[in-house]
């Protein structure tokens, strides 16, 4: 209803993770390079971690739709983690179009190491993803450990990612799991965003939307100010607060939203107790971390370019 009044062709801020929409931000474009770097130059094993509404499911559909345009890679993409052992493997089989139906687990792992085997020898990428990985069990854990021993002499046959919030971290760091802790090949971290980001976002969904030259002028800078202020630079919650501030702006005949609608909307939301940068460890990411992300995103954008050039391998095995 509010499209109309404000020259919008769509919802400009949705919470579904729409790849179309991703704002590019230091740490986004990172984690996703070191998602992309990971899988191609199967790294093995690769962790993402984010407080609640940073992005990191959007960012596995940036990952999904850029592995789709590889052609020769398979993938298994979990985001339901509260499984048993025995249903976490019936879901991977079922996702790589293996029969599972009336297999025990041990059969279940060998008929997975003979089709990760057949792919490693036609030099085939095969990739496990899992979202929300901070609810897998510590006896689930101890199975993707296995399935980081699925190897060859030379590379590693199954690349593995898990995205979850922080308590990943916390369990990954834990005595128990160091065995797999020494696995990981590469680990990033996504992070709420700066003042200045907010507002590059929210232009650039409004922009996305249509809004074209008004994108600048819908939220008034004081608004964006008072955005930033309740949401702390969480997507998400920026994402509502938006959503909800173009409704009353509507409601109030306001072509430019004005600090007053953010206050008032952020009150109804009942947004008055988040807490600054909530959950956070500010370990930082060393420079050595930068810039190896960095030349992973180059590398990234290299191994795209060659992948959209070259003839196709295999189509890919996802249906
Ligand atoms: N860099 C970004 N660019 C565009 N939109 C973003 C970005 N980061 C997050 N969002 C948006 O914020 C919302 C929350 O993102 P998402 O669902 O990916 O968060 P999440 O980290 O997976 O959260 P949870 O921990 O609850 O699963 C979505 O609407 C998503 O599109
Ligand atoms: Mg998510």
């Amino acid at each position: 209803m509010y499209k109309t009044f404000f020259n919008l062709t769509r919802n400009p801020f949705e919470l579904t993770p729409d790849p179309r929409f991703l704002f590019s931000t230091r740490r986004h474009d990172e984690a996703l390079a070191a998602l992309y770097y990971g899988v191609r130059r199967h790294k093995g094993f690769v962790v993402v971690t984010g407080e609640v509404g940073t992005g990191k499911t959007l960012l596995l559909r940036c990952l999904l739709q850029l592995l789709q345009q590889s052609k020769d890679v398979a993938y298994a993409y979990l985001f339901n983690s509260l499984l048993s052992p025995t249903e976490f493997l019936q879901y991977i089989l079922a996702d790589f179009g293996l029969p599972s139906s009336g297999k025990n687990k041990s059969e279940m792992l060998f008929d997975l190491s003979q089709f990760l085997i057949a792919r490693g020898q036609k030099k085939l990428s095969t990739v496990l993803i899992v979202d929300e990985a901070h609810h897998l069990s510590a006896e689930i854990l101890e199975e993707v450990r296995l399935l980081t021993n699925l190897e060859t002499a030379e590379d590693k046959l199954l690349q593995i990612v898990l995205v979850g919030q922080p308590e990943l971290d916390e369990k990954l760091d834990s005595t128990g799991l160091r065995q797999l802790k020494q696995r990981i090949a590469i680990r990033a971290r996504l992070d709420p965003l700066s003042e200045s980001e907010a507002r590059g976002y929210i232009e650039r969904r409004l922009r996305i939307a249509g809004a074209d030259d008004q994108a600048s002028t819908i939220f008034s800078p004081t608004a964006i100010t008072a955005i930033y202020h309740h949401s702390r630079g969480f997507p998400r919650l920026i994402n509502t607060i938006c959503e909800n501030a173009l409704i009353t702006g509507y409601a109030r005949e306001m072509r430019s939203i004005s600090p007053d609608v953010i206050e008032d909307v952020a009150t109804d939301l009942c947004l008055g107790v988040v807490r600054p940068n909530a959950g956070h460890k500010t370990d930082g990411h060393s420079e050595v971390d930068i810039q190896r992300a960095i030349n992973a995103l180059l590398d990234l954008y290299t191994l795209h370019e060659s992948d959209t050039n070259t003839p196709e391998v295999r189509t890919s095995e996802r249906k």
